[in-house]
């Protein structure tokens, strides 16, 4: 790659109405990019941490004009003009600028964006598509399409907390492309629509990532709408759609005790009752099932679930390497939950990526829900071959640049939608 001449940054608003960053990068050859940063609301307590204004007169705190400042300040002078040949040695070189263990000098968002903006520089000054060049990045090339998991309903922290867990979603596990795959999911989403008016006599109110989110009496009568719903659509629960659930149990845990329903329940409580769920539902996929620091009982889950669901892991790994070699030690999960921005740089994601690949899970590359209607979050998941793509549901413009972008990639590349659920993971 050519050097890195200017880097430019501005605040720029995200899909809850809350600033973020976008960052531009040039290189001297004069290929030139950009990249819009994520921000999540169920953030892991080891997440990298974004850097906000804290001027409470200004969008209630929340303001990025700092992470602008970190980008055209402190990170241009240490990365303009230096020879920088790969993507490792800008984040290298960004990391070493911010000092922290856990981004919070420069921000997380600063840090992002640059890595992103830099990485598809590169890519526009090759010449080849975003994906290919994350792929070679990795050492490979594209093989498949991620299978879609796409939010239908949705609770806590998203939606009000109406009901305790985060998102129900739909997985299309009939299709064998991404445009079937929205066409199902779409068509259940209608159906949910239509059901849950007659209901719950409730307007279309949509949580942060486009789930719809009426008043639920509970968990169970979130899931017999989502079955209701697929064969009202006129699908077959299980055999052409799939469910996942978003648990995100850290966000009703105490630090011994779980509030999911009207008595506390305890960590063996939680493993009977998503065990239950999993039994008498199509459920493939259970993310957070228990809360990040129950490291003593996610062992007990994950072989409670055994091959009958994914057990994934978010809040629990925070695509950090460190708490992601825990997991593989201990046998807590086998699924990663990707998110670039839980850990700051596509070098220290990739790593987490490879660890994952090199244990034999399964990885879901992730969206925020706080997005942007940049695309890059599909084709990092086409590159990295990712098993799950996770971006939210089919009504809002920052889900669906995603989900069109993966169009686009489908009809430029013809790849097929990889298998799933695939064979035994450990
Ligand atoms: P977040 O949630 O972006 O609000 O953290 C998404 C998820 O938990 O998967
Ligand atoms: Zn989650």
């Amino acid at each position: 790659m050519s050097s890195i001449q200017t880097l430019r940054a501005i605040e720029i608003l995200d899909s809850r109405g809350r600033p973020t960053l976008e960052v531009s990068c040039e290189l001297a050859g004069g290929a030139c990019a950009s990249a819009q940063v994520p921000s999540g609301a169920s953030t892991g307590k080891a997440e990298a941490v974004e850097l906000r204004d804290g001027d409470a007169s200004r969008h209630a705190g929340l303001g990025c004009r700092r992470a602008v400042s970190s980008v055209t300040g402190p990170i241009a002078s240490a990365l303009c003009g230096r020879e920088l040949e790969t993507q490792a040695a800008v984040d290298e070189m960004l990391i070493a600028v911010d000092g922290t263990a856990d981004k919070s000098r420069l921000g997380a968002n600063a840090i992002l964006g640059v890595s992103i903006a830099a990485a598809r520089a590169v890519a526009v000054e090759r010449g080849v598509p975003f994906y290919e060049h994350l792929s070679e990045m990795i050492g490979e090339s594209p093989r498949a399409l991620p299978r879609l998991t796409i939010n239908l309903f949705s609770g806590g922290r998203h939606a009000g907390g109406q009901v305790p867990i985060q998102d129900v979603l739909l997985v299309p596990a009939s299709a064998t492309t991404i445009d079937d795959g929205l066409a199902m999911v779409c068509a259940v989403y209608k159906a949910a629509a239509e059901l849950i008016h007659s209901k719950y006599s409730v307007r279309l109110l949509t949580a942060d990532e486009g789930g719809l989110a009426p008043p639920f009496a509970g968990v169970e009568a979130m899931l017999d709408d989502t079955v209701a719903a697929i064969t009202a659509a006129g699908l077959r629960p299980g055999d052409d759609m799939g469910i996942a659930m978003d648990v995100a149990a850290s966000h009703f845990y105490d630090g011994s005790r779980y509030f999911i329903s009207t008595e506390p329940s305890t960590a063996d409580d939680m493993i009977g009752q998503v065990s239950r769920w999993v039994r008498d539902y199509p459920i493939v996929s259970v993310e957070d099932p228990l809360a990040e620091d129950d490291w003593e009982h996610w062992p007990m889950i994950h072989a409670a679930l055994g091959e009958r669901a994914l057990t994934v892991g978010d809040d629990l790994l925070c695509t950090n390497p460190a708490r992601i070699r825990r997991a593989i030690e201990t046998k807590s999960c086998n699924t990663l939950l990707l998110k670039v921005n839980q850990i700051g740089t596509l070098s220290e994601a990739a790593e987490a990526l490879a660890l994952a690949r090199a244990a034999n899970w399964h990885v879901t590359i992730s969206a925020r829900s706080g997005e942007t209607e940049d695309c890059w979050l599909a084709d990092l998941a086409v590159g990295w071959g990712a098993d799950q793509i996770k971006v939210g549901s089919v009504t809002q413009s920052e889900r669906l640049s995603k989900y069109n972008r993966l169009l686009a990639i489908e009809a430029a590349t013809r790849l097929p939608v990889v298998d799933w659920p695939r064979a035994a993971v450990p």
